[in-house]
């Protein structure tokens, strides 16, 4: 599948799982393509499709699926939605983001307070440790507050803020939580009744399905959100979201992918990536000459790491990596503030490396091999 390369890049996009691959072209070639809320039957088989994938994808974020709504990715979703929340804010009301999250959690927030005449905030982290800062979340976050906007996982150094606390935090002076799980989702169990978030988006491209977005919104909020939509579209539940005509085989392809992460079992999975990550860890940890930035630990975090040398810009150890089949990003991969934060913006940010499911002990030997290769020149 890989054709010899390490893929560490996983964090930007994963391979397809066949099922998924086989969902999307069995559904096309079905002859089901239609619309949906027809008489006939292709009709009613788009409008089963819809309804199947609420409910797996539901179950899989342990959610109630008349919140799930679908779409074309997480980034376009946030827009749409911030783009209602902006009518509802008005000058005074706070929106509480944080430094940690991918700018797909920033520069909505930020537009729909420019719209709005709101203010927009945002929760440091410590760059030491990588974690959240729990007591400047708590000040931030006023009774003027009416969300609170905070990423499961980041996808640059891989923290897993304490979502529970921050959602109580939220919830005690009024404000909803938005959670950004792109991040998250393809690595621990998500649970969104225990969790009682008001919204959470995720991208399926990331959990070895297609390129789509999936966002829950809870169905009363859904319904009273001031959403642009069509006149003929629905009033009410997820299709008063969902602008258009649906993109069917991709949503085929996502009810497979939830499906087979529902079978392949979180937490098993979450194990075993662990293994995997722990010596990728320890052994850029243990190289001298570079440096980690994040956790340095395997708690609350995902199996993402990103590090510099002092040697060499990041673009030129991807660069030497990809010589030697290993893929990686290098940059700031879209988590603006992050990079700013550790004060690496005008350096060239970092290197990032992934474990996903595919990835094994081998491609990591390989990993640790070519870096201190680069380290020792
Ligand atoms: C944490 C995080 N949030 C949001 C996004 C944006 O997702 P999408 O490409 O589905 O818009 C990404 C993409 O890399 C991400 O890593």
């Amino acid at each position: 599948m890989t054709d010899g390369w390490s893929r560490f890049d996983g964090p930007a996009g994963t391979q397809m799982v066949d099922v998924a691959i086989n969902a999307m072209t069995e559904w096309a070639a079905t002859g089901s393509n239609a619309n949906t809320g027809g008489y006939f039957a292709a009709a009613d088989a788009c409008d089963a499709l819809l309804e199947s994938t609420r409910s797996v994808v539901g179950e899989f974020l342990g959610a109630d699926p008349a919140g799930i709504c679908l779409g074309a990715n997480m980034t376009t979703m946030t827009m749409s939605l911030t783009r209602a929340i902006a009518r509802t804010l008005k000058p005074g009301d706070r929106i509480v983001g944080t430094r940690l999250d991918h700018e797909a959690n920033v520069s909505p927030w930020r537009i729909a307070c420019e719209l709005s005449g709101a203010e927009h905030v945002l929760t440091p982290f410590d760059p030491q440790t990588g974690r959240l800062d729990m007591a400047a979340l708590e000040k931030l976050v006023n009774d003027r507050t009416k969300w609170v906007a905070v990423t499961g996982a980041s996808n640059l150094i891989g923290t897993m803020p304490d979502l529970k606390s921050v959602i109580e935090i939220a919830h005690k002076q009024g404000a909803r939580v938005f959670v950004d799980a792109v991040a998250l989702a393809p690595h621990k169990q998500i649970n969104i009744r225990e969790l009682g978030c008001d919204v959470l988006a995720t991208s399926p491209y990331k959990w070895y399905g297609p390129h789509a977005g999936v966002m829950y919104i809870e169905p009363a909020l859904l319904d009273s959100l001031p959403v642009a939509k069509v006149r003929p579209a629905s009033d009410t539940g997820p299709r008063r979201f969902e602008t258009g005509t649906p993109n069917f085989e991709c949503i085929a392809a996502t009810q497979a992918a939830a499906r087979f992460l529902i079978e392949e079992d979180m937490q098993r999975l979450q194990a075993i990536e662990r293994a995997v990550f722990a010596p990728l860890l320890e052994g850029l940890l243990e190289t001298r000459g570079v440096r980690v930035w994040g956790p340095h630990d395997l708690e609350m975090r995902a199996p993402t790491v990103s590090f510099t040398l002092d040697s060499m810009s990041p673009d030129r150890v991807a660069q030497e990596l990809a010589a030697k089949k290993i893929a990686v990003w290098s940059g700031d991969s879209y988590a603006v503030e992050v990079a700013a934060q550790l004060g690496l913006t005008d350096s060239g940010g970092v290197v990032r490396a992934g474990v996903v499911r595919y990835v094994d002990n081998d491609d990591v030997n390989n990993f640790l091999t070519a870096v201190r290769g680069l380290v020792s020149r």
